[in-house]
């Protein structure tokens, strides 16, 4: 079975408070995007299920997060056998684009209907919490709320059609390190989640893009910020709506509703940067064959 695993980025991204469990409850508006991970999911092979992808620094085997996503699967219905995964790695890795996420939640959906267990979208991306934060969010797809870690999600109106440049710079940064470096009460700007939701549920893009905010990119080092801010720039002169860090980044992506402006800006950053890519909002998954 081949699916394709949707790339997302945040339209906002607040933390509320750091948990007892050392998780953050969080507050974010995720859009699925069409840039996506291609994957075939077939009966194993051997005993043990395997993951190959073509990124050779990715982990293979039970280590890798869609072989991860299979075992929550198997424990929680008592479905299925062992799977071969195979990865077209499209999304770049350790970019904020939940990639590792996409791929896992692509095995649950294809579980589901490779056992014929049938299970809700609701009932499969609780199993996804198992094997990530954003592993939920994922399975569902479309435009939703996450709250709680992530994975307390409210779907929402879709993003109006739109063009959405991404780049991401040569740097990754640690997702827990990121955490570590926030402190909660001194947050002196948070997204306007709440605007971001009546822009959706009003269909006005452009009130969408101008409330984009993710209060990761205060906490970052400086220089780190200046490289966010300069590529936020680029995108804004070229006609962006809106540009912002997408998760704990380094992506940031510009949200157009020119063709044109958008394939500038991908032809200027493209001077500077490997990782640029066009693409567009993506619905919600098929999570069943029904
Ligand atoms: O859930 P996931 O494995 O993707 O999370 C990776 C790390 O990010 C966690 O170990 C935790 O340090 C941090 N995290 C957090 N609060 C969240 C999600 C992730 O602190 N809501």
């Amino acid at each position: 079975m081949e699916l394709t695993a949707n790339a997302k980025i945040n339209l906002t991204l607040d933390i509320l408070r750091r948990r007892e469990d050392g998780y953050h409850d969080m507050r974010m508006v995720m859009q699925a995007v069409t840039l996506a991970d291609i994957l075939t999911v077939v009966p194993a092979q051997g005993a043990e299920g395997a993951a190959v992808s073509d990124l050779r620094f990715l982990p293979t085997g039970g280590k890798n997060l869609a072989q991860t996503a299979a075992a929550a699967f198997r424990d929680a219905t008592g479905l299925g056998g062992q799977v071969d995964v195979s990865i077209q790695k499209r999304i770049p890795v350790c970019a904020g684009l939940a990639g590792g996420s996409a791929d896992a939640a692509a095995v649950l959906r294809a579980m589901n209907r490779l056992t014929g267990a049938e299970l809700s979208p609701l009932e499969l991306s609780k199993i996804g919490e198992r094997a990530g934060s954003d592993v939920p969010f994922c399975v569902l797809g479309g435009t939703a709320l996450a709250e709680g870690r992530g994975e307390v999600l409210t779907p929402l109106p879709p993003l109006p059609p739109c063009h959405i440049v991404l780049c991401k710079p040569p740097f990754s940064v640690s997702t827990p390190q990121l955490f570590s470096r926030v402190n909660v009460r001194k947050i002196v700007r948070r997204p306007d989640t709440a605007g971001v939701v009546s822009a959706l549920e009003a269909g006005d893009l452009t009130g969408v893009a101008r409330r984009l905010y993710n209060v990761f990119e205060d906490v970052l080092e400086p220089r780190r910020q200046a490289e966010i801010n300069e590529i936020k720039s680029l995108l804004i002169d070229c006609g962006a709506l809106g540009a912002s860090m997408s998760g704990s980044g380094p992506t940031v992506f510009g949200l157009f509703d020119r063709e044109d402006r958008a394939q500038e800006a991908l032809e200027r950053l493209g001077e500077s940067y490997r990782d640029v890519f066009l693409c567009a909002p993506a619905g919600k998954n098929k999570c069943s064959a029904v």
